[in-house]
């Protein structure tokens, strides 16, 4: 394998200095390093932060590989910046046995674009009656250490209890999409002043900070570690606060477009704005952000829900919920948090690398940009303006609420152990 030199870069926004790569790992980090026998990447002006590490994307393979699959899901990361993301179990067959997390680990392994950590589900067929063979699928090759039934609410809370003992064994942890089913049956969209304007199913606030408050006290009930998938009320941060304060485990993440959109946009009945949990209000937005900037939100995760053109062209009723997000997360972030003075870019690496790979476990990512590191690394131009254009997309699925709007930042270059995935922009 050959040296790259990386030229001029801000590490983690700080001063430019030049990183060299030889073979899979950093050799050295400082100023004036020679670029004998390297390639040159020449970074003025650009950022250099730890490859991107996402809890949560949908791959969709195996059973649905209309919508993504594991090859195409894994380029799309890449030119996000992401070096590993991993894989919500809610496939089809579900991977809630070691044989399935197996094959999504091996059908990552083979794609060479991005590492693909397999999530396990919580109960089988996500059907939240019967728990799921927890400990083979962390013995595994897949090693699986996060659970979920995402999609589904683990509703019963004596299972709940037992998934939360059983993780203990092996320092593993639930994360857990907080629903609560019977209050949001029939609900289409946010509830509040806009869905009572549309006659639209509300689902209310309530519905997952309730889900949320009986988890955190369930964790700290059996010392064990809960995560919160897609925190999107200010109530939702408040329950998260208090629990953190009471010395309670929990950790939380927040999507990009819970960040930046509202139910607003509900309003023009483009089923593209139709996601689980909802577009929320702009007090939500705003409690969010704050959130991850004070560290009550411990990271952003894609939540990447790609689905094909006949789910998402219909009516709203009937649209699919979610939306792709793995190409343009970075910038939104840029765009919510860094461009509002409300996170340093030090503070995107520990939220978008560092604390995902300590809360998933995940070895060999989220690590310091220093000699001797795997070189997992992404590069990108903060000053780059540009609107989102889907055609573009690695994705096989393009339901993007961003098609046409302006979003700052581009990635320009993505490193998986010293081989570039991504080149100027350009998957490689
Ligand atoms: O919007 C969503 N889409 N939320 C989820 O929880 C599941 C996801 C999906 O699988 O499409
Ligand atoms: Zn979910
Ligand atoms: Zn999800």
């Amino acid at each position: 394998m050959s040296k790259i030199l990386i030229r001029g870069a801000q590490v983690l926004g700080g001063e430019a200095q030049d990183v060299l790569i030889d073979g899979e790992t950093i050799a050295a980090v400082g100023t004036g390093l020679s670029a004998e026998g390297a390639t040159v990447v020449e970074a003025e002006g650009q950022v250099l932060l730890p490859g991107l590490v996402d809890l949560h994307t949908h791959l969709r393979e195996p059973g649905r590989e209309d919508s993504e699959t594991v090859l195409t899901g894994t380029k799309a990361a890449a030119r996000g910046g992401w070096t590993a993301v991993h894989a919500m179990a809610n496939t089809f067959p579900v991977a809630d046995t070691a044989g399935v997390v197996e094959q999504v680990w091996r059908l990552g392994r083979e794609s060479g674009y991005c590492d693909v950590q397999p999530i396990g589900a919580v109960t089988v067929g996500l059907e939240g009656k019967q728990l799921a063979e927890l400990g083979a699928m962390h013995d595994s090759a897949a090693g699986v250490k996060v659970f979920s039934d995402d999609g589904k609410c683990v509703d019963d809370a004596v299972i709940m209890r037992r998934a939360l003992e059983y993780v203990k064994a092996f320092d593993g942890v639930v994360a857990q999409h907080a629903q609560e089913p019977r209050l949001t049956e029939g609900a289409q969209m946010n509830e509040g002043t806009v869905s009572a304007e549309l006659g639209l199913g509300g689902w209310p606030a309530v519905a997952e900070e309730s889900v949320i408050a009986r988890d955190v006290l369930l964790a700290e009930h059996v010392g064990s570690r809960v995560h919160i998938c897609h925190l999107s009320t200010a109530g939702s941060v408040e329950i998260v606060r208090w629990a953190k304060s009471r010395g309670i485990d929990v950790t939380a993440e927040v999507t990009p477009h819970h960040l930046l959109l509202t139910d607003e946009l509900v309003r023009t009945y483009n089923p593209v704005y139709k996601v689980n949990p909802p577009l929320r209000t702009e007090k939500d937005v705003l409690a969010l952000r704050e959130a991850l900037a004070d560290g009550t939100i411990d990271i952003v995760a894609t939540d990447h829900a790609p689905h094909p053109r006949e789910d998402k062209d219909c009516e709203w009723a009937a649209a699919a919920m979610g939306m792709v997000g793995l190409e343009t997360a970075l910038s939104v972030v840029q765009q919510t948090m860094v461009d509002t003075g409300l996170l340093d870019w030090a503070g995107v690496a520990e939220r978008m690398s560092v604390n995902p790979a300590r809360i998933g476990r995940l070895e060999g990512h989220g690590r310091p940009v220093s000699a001797g590191e795997p070189a997992n690394l992404t590069l990108v131009d903060p000053a780059y303006r540009g609107a989102v254009d889907p055609a573009g997309f690695a994705s096989r699925s393009r339901n993007t609420p961003y098609e046409g709007r302006e979003l700052p930042g581009r990635v320009t270059h993505t490193f998986l152990r010293g081989r570039a995935t991504v080149i100027d922009g350009k998957l490689a």
